[in-house]
């Protein structure tokens, strides 16, 4: 068994995030994104007969489960599937189950993985350029930066780490790999420090584009919206989502799924006429997004870009109320 270092993780937005989900009998819930397990442990707390299937693509996260919940995995009340939370109505459906009554995302990366230089996410420590979080397949950063082009690079780092020198640091990988490949985080934090502007303000010249190349690495904003078009089938009759995201690209494509399933006609467009007008998908209990608290941020700095939105399936009876002025 590989060694356990011991990092922590806080989690985020903890009791903003569990309190829409209600407890009744036979109640399922999903937390798929398992990490440490602390948004787990706060659903399964809720009640004593709460269940919970947890995801997490990162093999690593099964140790830290038997660790820190062997009751509840030995009772039945806590079971663990490695995989991605995008093909999570597959990991569901392979364990007999087709609906549950709530699903919690808390998107991004564990302090787990950003504090160990071994997977290579972080540009304040020296470690392979790695940053997989599921360790058993796929390219890695390194991978990618080898052998995508240069206007797929600059297409990364524009788009998923919103870097304004996205073409000047494209052009310089490109140039730089043939003579020195990037294998290691501090060499490519190594060449932001040279060719990017310091702002002595702002955040290290590297941030973005580590961002970015983490995002690309994983498909988080793909398996994001997989997930997304999941929750509307996979949600019982009020059933919830509670969604917290860390940058405004996870944030848009939750904040424009939500609104979607709360528009009054569900009617594909394809559709001349409407046939379910009326017939909203759900609601959303608020319409500007929970933010930590500056306490909560003083405790945990990394939860100063967190956001929350909580999502509610409608039942027949709910339907008529789910009038919401937006
Ligand atoms: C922010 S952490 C969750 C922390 C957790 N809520 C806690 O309190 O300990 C995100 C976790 O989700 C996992 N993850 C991220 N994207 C995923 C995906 N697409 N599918 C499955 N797991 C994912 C990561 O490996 C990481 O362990």
């Amino acid at each position: 068994m590989k060694e356990v270092r011991n990092y922590q993780h806080k989690p985020v937005l903890l009791k903003e995030s569990v309190a829409p989900f209600q407890f009744t009998a036979g109640t399922v819930w999903v937390d798929a994104t398992f990490g440490g397990g602390g948004h787990t442990r706060a659903l399964l707390d809720l009640n004593p007969d709460a269940k919970v299937w947890a995801i997490d693509q990162d093999p690593a996260a099964a140790q830290r489960a038997q660790e820190r919940f062997p009751n509840e995995l030995a009772n039945g009340r806590l079971r663990l599937l490695q995989g991605r939370y995008g093909n999570l109505s597959q990991l569901l459906a392979d364990q007999g189950v087709h609906q549950v009554d709530g699903i919690l995302v808390d998107a991004g990366v564990s302090s787990f993985q950003i504090d160990d230089p071994e997977r290579g996410f972080s540009f304040q420590s020296d470690g392979p350029l790695d940053m997989r979080m599921d360790t058993k397949g796929g390219l890695s950063a390194a991978d990618i930066l080898a052998s995508e082009t240069e206007s797929e690079l600059e297409r990364i780092f524009r788009d998923y780490g919103e870097e304004r020198y996205a073409r000047k640091v494209a052009r310089a990988i490109v140039q730089d790999r043939v003579t020195r490949p990037f294998l290691r985080t501090s060499d490519l934090s190594g060449l932001l420090q040279r060719i990017l502007p310091r702002d002595p303000h702002g955040p290290h010249p590297a941030t973005r584009v580590f961002q970015g190349l983490r995002i690309a690495v994983n498909e988080e904003l793909k398996d994001l919206e997989r997930l997304l078009r999941m929750v509307p089938n996979l949600l019982k009759p009020k059933g919830v989502l509670s969604a917290i995201s860390f940058h405004s690209l996870e944030d848009r494509l939750i904040k424009d799924f939500t609104r979607n399933w709360t528009a009054h006609c569900v009617c594909p467009p394809v559709i001349p006429t409407c046939a379910r007008c009326g017939h909203p998908i759900g609601l959303i209990t608020q319409r500007k997004p929970v933010v930590p608290s500056p306490e909560e941020i003083e405790l945990n700095p990394r939860s100063r870009t967190a956001k929350l939105r909580v999502f509610v399936r409608n039942s027949e009876e709910l339907r008529e109320a789910a009038v919401l002025d937006l």
